[in-house]
């Protein structure tokens, strides 16, 4: 299998944009990359390398664009990633990366995408994310995350899309999130989310089918008005009227009983 070793050409330096995705190559990636200072674009995506990510990638104060998605790359985020000043573009899905993302992350004030599924986290989700403030997708699907949606997450004012989904977070739904004007795809689904679900009518009916909060067992909504629009019950086990008792409601279902049931009724009234 290939891989990339040696010295690169001198020639190289003042590379603006290196693309070698769809290859075969192997090995660690060449720690040596994080000299191409004037580098605005990398990506290695598709590629089978393996080991840490360099932590020297962490120079490249000019990269815009970072995609080391579906290698084999082990280890954690380099905490030199917060030197990543200009980039707006992180991908590292489908790799083998674990560990707490580096506080630093924060501090990237262009990052809009940070797109980093299934990779073995298992950690909590790190409050200071919500700190990104030009964050327009954040998706983190898959990953063995644990422990709550952080509140801080409510001030994520650009967020469109928020994918959290098969991860093991337990808690409630934090309030904030239901404030985010711009959010138009949200997806909890297969977490042990719990407790009254803070979306409005208004919300629900923006987000419609991009809302999944299916596989939470824990999750009902208070507003009965707005029951059928998302996969949960309603709170306190159904109620007196609208809601079948026990039953679960799923998504696009039926609210009211079927047309056989209302005539029984009409019957025996
Ligand atoms: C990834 O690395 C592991 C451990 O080194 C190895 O067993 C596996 O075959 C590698 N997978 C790929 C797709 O390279
Ligand atoms: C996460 O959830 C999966 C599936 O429910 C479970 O197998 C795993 O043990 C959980 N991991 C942690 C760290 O709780
Ligand atoms: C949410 O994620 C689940 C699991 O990956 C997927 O099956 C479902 O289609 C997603 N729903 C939406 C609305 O994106």
């Amino acid at each position: 299998n290939p891989s990339l070793s040696g010295t690169l050409p001198p020639q190289l330096a003042g590379l603006v944009h290196l693309d070698l995705s769809y290859n075969s190559l192997t090995g660690p990636i060449p720690a040596r990359i994080g000299e191409l200072r004037s580098l605005q674009g990398l990506d290695l995506s598709y590629n089978s390398f393996s080991g840490p990510i360099p932590s020297k990638l962490g120079r490249l104060a000019q990269l815009q664009k970072l995609d080391l998605s579906s290698n084999n790359l082990t280890g954690g985020v380099p905490a030199t990633f917060s030197g990543l000043s200009s980039l707006t573009f992180l991908a590292l899905s489908n790799n083998g990366l674990s560990g707490r993302l580096p506080a630093g992350l924060a501090g990237l004030r262009d990052l809009q995408y940070l797109i980093m599924e299934n990779n073995p986290m298992g950690v909590p989700l790190p409050p200071e994310l919500g700190g990104i403030a030009r964050l327009q997708e954040l998706r983190l699907a898959n990953s063995g995350y644990s422990g709550s949606i952080p509140e801080t997450f409510g001030r994520l004012t650009s967020l469109t899309t928020l994918s959290l989904q098969n991860n093991n977070l337990t808690g409630r739904i934090p309030a904030g999130l239901s404030r985010l004007k711009r959010m138009y795809h949200l997806n909890l689904s297969k977490n042990g989310l719990d407790g009254a679900v803070p979306f409005d009518g208004a919300f629900l009916r923006r987000l419609g089918r991009n809302l999944d909060l299916s596989g939470n067992p824990g999750l009902c909504v208070d507003d009965r008005a707005v029951v059928k629009e998302v996969g949960v019950d309603v709170c306190g086990g159904g109620g007196s009227s609208g809601a079948s008792p026990g039953g679960a409601i799923t998504r696009g279902g039926a609210l009211w009983p079927s047309a056989s049931a209302l005539l029984c009724c009409c019957l025996l009234l």
